[in-house]
């Protein structure tokens, strides 16, 4: 496998030619801004032809974009900046769903901020500017370009999702083991660090052990991931408790300045990269979900009638769950701040 997966590696807009289709999801081949190619080479799991992603905002803003993610999109802003978009788009089980979901992306950015405010205290963050232009203002940021740190730093709390999945067979999470007789939604007996690779475009991203993400990063950054994302996390899930909503778990991506100082990028603390769930409910052992949840639900569930294992793109989402979806984005984001969204 070949290629470059980092935004921060991605050559200059002007050096680049012009931006061809963008695939993302899984694939044989992707073309990427004329220049980015993932060739695969039969190494890693075979990838599967999913999503064919256009950039949405390059047009209106006049520039090609230097990363069409699943969600967002960046821009070279100047030398030491990108314009970071995030777009309506969802993804799911890898694939970035037919469907977008209104307003998702200015609800994640406004999370994100709200977030990142609230955390400044304990970790330096990559927002320089919420002036943006027109066409993406609410849903944009201005950050400034780091080196990501090659893994997903996921802590959790509670156990359910692919960590109760592997508990099931092996009562560990990520090689951590844990107590018998836990269950999905259970609180774990102390919030844990499981990391995951940054999978190139197609692949799945993979939960790995402390000791392979050492291998990636070595031991010293290793260890500054695992302790910073786990007061981050302890910290955001002490707000959001206060708020009525317990805050299952969560993803945080890093990135390092020349200097090497560690910095939260991406998305925060968002219904995308974190399970909310209602807290009055937990109490009563329903697992009422304020996230990406919902959805999963329905796409496994018969009325879809997609099979995640058939390897086909999902079909595009009725009116309902679409409205369902923003509805719990939008529950998440007023919960927390304790502010109306304005679209
Ligand atoms: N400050 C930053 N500098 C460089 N890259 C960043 C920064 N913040 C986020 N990124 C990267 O931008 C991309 C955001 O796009 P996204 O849609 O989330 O992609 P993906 O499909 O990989 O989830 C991710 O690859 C993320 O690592
Ligand atoms: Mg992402």
């Amino acid at each position: 496998m070949s290629t470059v997966s980092f935004a921060s590696d991605l050559p200059a807009r002007n050096e680049s030619a012009a931006p061809l289709t963008y695939l993302v999801g899984t694939l044989q081949t992707v073309t990427f801004c004329g220049s980015r190619l993932v060739v695969h080479d039969g190494s890693a799991p075979t990838p599967r032809l999913n999503s064919v992603v256009v950039s949405e905002y390059g047009a209106a803003l006049g520039l090609e974009p230097v990363h069409v993610g699943k969600v967002r999109e960046l821009y070279d802003w100047d030398d030491d900046t990108f314009l970071m978009v995030a777009t309506d788009r969802v993804s799911a089980f890898d694939y970035v769903l037919p469907s977008p979901i209104p307003d998702k992306g200015k609800v994640l950015t406004q999370l994100s901020l709200w977030w990142f405010e609230q955390l400044g205290s304990l970790i330096q963050n990559h927002v320089i500017s919420t002036a943006v232009p027109e066409p993406v203002k609410g849903r944009a940021i201005v950050v400034e370009k780091l080196k990501m740190v090659p893994v997903e730093c996921i802590a959790r709390g509670y156990l359910t999702g692919t960590g109760w999945a592997e508990y099931q067979l092996s009562r560990s999470v990520c090689g951590i083991k844990l107590p018998a007789g836990l269950h999905d939604g259970s609180k774990l007996p102390e919030p844990i660090f499981t990391p995951s690779t940054k999978a190139e475009i197609g692949i799945h991203d993979e939960n790995i052990s402390y000791e392979q993400m050492l291998k990636l990063t070595g031991a010293e950054l290793g260890a500054k991931l695992r302790d910073t994302t786990l007061a981050v996390y302890s910290r955001a899930e002490q707000l959001a408790r206060e708020r009525g909503i317990i805050l299952a778990d969560t993803k945080f991506e890093f990135g390092r300045r020349a200097d090497g100082t560690l910095v939260l990028a991406d998305e925060v603390l968002t219904p995308d990269s974190s399970r909310f769930w209602d807290a009055a409910d937990y109490t009563r052992g329903l697992l009422t979900s304020f996230d990406k949840q919902y959805l999963r639900n329905w796409l496994n569930g018969g009325e879809s009638g997609w099979d995640k294992a058939s390897g086909t793109t999902p079909p595009p989402l009725p009116e309902a769950i679409i409205t369902a979806t923003r509805e719990r984005y939008l529950t998440a984001y007023q919960q927390l701040t304790g502010c109306a969204f304005v679209a």
